[in-house]
């Protein structure tokens, strides 16, 4: 299986448009060693087809110009993206599908009927859709693993995951399972890879996944807890709003030490995250524990 990172910043991007915190304002001055990263997605294919696209970020046109393997050029209008799955309904996550609207067939789109229903009433992108190309869309069930027909060669299992529902979701205070998930994909020759781009705690399904996958990619949007608070950009800490924070007692460094073995990436990481400063102690601290750092154009290989 082989996994292209599109974009490995959270909502926002990095730098983000009109943040000048230190990293935003380092990474554009040269202060602050750091490479620039577009909002999450990332595609993934098996034995050189075609790709299932994880999210539509704001950025996939630029995305999409970054990466001639997702235009093969096989007629006049083509894709290498045959299918796209989602894995919440945030607006870094499905902004892109409009971009997408110049398809002459309905697009295919995998997501659970929590997702479905906030893409027909709060951000209603699967209705403006239906003006342009349409939506295939395809049902996800957490806990019934399935296959994309037009992605052959990948076996998906959905796990249902504490996170948030976004601010326009009828759930965002009322959590439904399916409206976060995270999914363990797997190849024919059994390579596994976890993917969990939101991800608020590791509950024991999720574990469960950590333990059958080979590879682990997962959220990394804060460094603290009171990453925002502290900037004060915000009054809501990073568990408020669905993301395990990577420091402090039961935080992604100190869960991940459980799981030694497995290449483990973060990725969908907040402009604010002093990991994003190659230069910093606490990008030395992840180095120290094995954890690397997604970056836009990063390609992760399991198996041939
Ligand atoms: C999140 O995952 O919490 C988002 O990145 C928020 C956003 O897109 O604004
Ligand atoms: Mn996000
Ligand atoms: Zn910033």
């Amino acid at each position: 299986m082989e996994i292209l990172v599109l974009g490995s910043a959270a909502g926002g991007g990095f730098p983000q448009w009109n943040c000048n915190c230190r990293n935003c304002s380092g990474v554009r001055t040269g202060q602050v060693r750091a490479q620039a990263r577009t909002q999450s997605s990332i595609a993934v294919r098996a034995d050189g087809g075609d790709w299932l696209l994880f999210n539509a970020s704001p950025d996939i046109l630029s995305q999409i110009r970054a990466a001639p393997d997702l235009q093969p050029a096989r007629q006049l209008r083509d894709s290498g993206i045959a299918a796209v799955l989602l894995m919440d309904a945030q607006i870094d996550h499905v902004t892109g599908l409009f971009m997408l609207r110049e398809r002459g067939a309905p697009l295919p789109v995998w997501c659970t009927d929590q997702v479905a229903e906030d893409l027909q009433t709060g951000n209603p992108v699967f209705r403006v859709l239906g003006h342009f190309c349409g939506v295939d869309r395809r049902r996800i069930v957490p806990g019934e693993p399935f296959c994309v027909p037009q992605v052959p060669g990948l076996r998906l299992t959905p796990v249902a995951l504490s996170s948030k529902a976004p601010p326009y979701s009828p759930h965002r205070d009322a959590p439904h399972p399916g409206d976060n998930i995270g999914m363990l994909i797997e190849d024919a020759q059994g390579h596994r890879v976890f993917y969990a781009p939101g991800l608020g705690a590791i509950e024991p399904q999720v574990a469960a996944c950590f333990d059958a996958a080979d590879g682990l990619m997962l959220d990394g949007t804060f460094w603290r807890d009171d990453e925002m608070i502290a900037l004060g950009i915000s009054g809501k800490s990073a568990r408020d709003i669905g993301h395990l924070p990577q420091s402090g007692p039961g935080g992604m460094i100190d869960s991940l030490a459980r799981w030694p073995g497995k290449r483990r990436v973060l990725i969908h990481i907040n402009n604010t995250n002093p990991i994003l400063d190659e230069d910093s102690p606490e990008r030395a601290q992840l180095d120290e524990a094995g954890i690397e750092v997604a970056y836009d154009g990063m390609r992760l290989h399991f198996g041939d």
